[in-house]
């Protein structure tokens, strides 16, 4: 099954992503992960990222795009995966069209802006594997140390509230119309992204099922 995540930085993307790609056995594509991996790596295109993602910009169209194409040819995506962070934009999800991916579902995170800021500040990501923490609602058993691999907990750099607003208009006016691109194809659920995380998933894997 080939799934896409949609939802507003911080609506629980990531959060859900890890969770049911354990349920359905498939791998989660997260672009802003591979971004901050190549950075990290200091990768020319890490480089070339690293002042638009900083800012709450996207990143040009071309280079998530080329990034996408590479990883969905690779062998663990021949059984389906999860999209979480693409398409983020309408010439994104021409161009996934345009590869002949076949996208059979859509899932949309809905989350209010107050909410986004209250997590985007208190959110934790671990510094080896990317899982999300935030410091009240989801906490790890043991503090600033990931569960999963025993990684740091750090704070992302584009969680800093100027920044969270400025991603947060970008989602309005760049991602947003998604929702209806995928609405005319059939493929659209929306999920309501506020409540347990549990619930979430419940409701989401749901919405998979329909
Ligand atoms: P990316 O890394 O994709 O960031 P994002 O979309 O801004 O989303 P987040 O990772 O912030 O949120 P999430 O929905 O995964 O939430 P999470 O599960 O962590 O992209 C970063 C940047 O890369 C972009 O700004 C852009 O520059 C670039 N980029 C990436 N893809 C691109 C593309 N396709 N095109 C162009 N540029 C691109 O949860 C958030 C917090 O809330 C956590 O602390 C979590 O623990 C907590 N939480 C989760 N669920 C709940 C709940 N139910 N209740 C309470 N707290 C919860
Ligand atoms: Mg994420
Ligand atoms: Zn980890």
């Amino acid at each position: 099954m080939n799934i896409i995540l949609l939802g507003a930085p911080g609506a629980g993307k990531g959060t859900q992503a890890a969770i049911i790609c354990d349920h359905l056995k498939i791998p989660t594509i997260s672009t802003g992960n591979i971004i901050r991996a190549a950075l990290k790596s200091g990768t020319e295109m890490g480089l070339r990222a690293k002042s638009y993602m900083d800012e709450g910009k996207l990143v040009p169209d071309e280079v998530v795009i080329g990034i996408i194409k590479e990883r969905l040819a690779e062998d663990d995506c021949k059984n389906g995966f999860i999209l979480d962070g693409f398409p983020r934009t309408i010439p994104q999800a021409e161009a996934l069209d345009k590869m002949g991916v076949v996208i059979d579902r859509v899932v949309d995170i809905e989350v209010s802006d107050e909410e986004i800021v209250h997590r985007l500040s208190g959110r934790r990501v671990c510094e080896s594997c990317s899982a999300s923490y935030h410091v009240t609602f989801n906490k790890p058993q043991e503090e600033g140390k990931c569960d999963l691999c025993a990684g740091t907990l750090i704070q992302r750099m584009d969680d800093h509230p100027n920044t969270v607003n400025e991603r947060l208009n970008v989602y309005h006016e760049q991602t947003e119309p998604l929702r209806d691109y995928y609405a005319k194809q059939g493929k659209l659920s929306v999920v309501s992204g506020e409540g347990d995380i549990s619930e979430i998933t419940r409701l989401t894997l749901a919405a998979l099922e329909a």
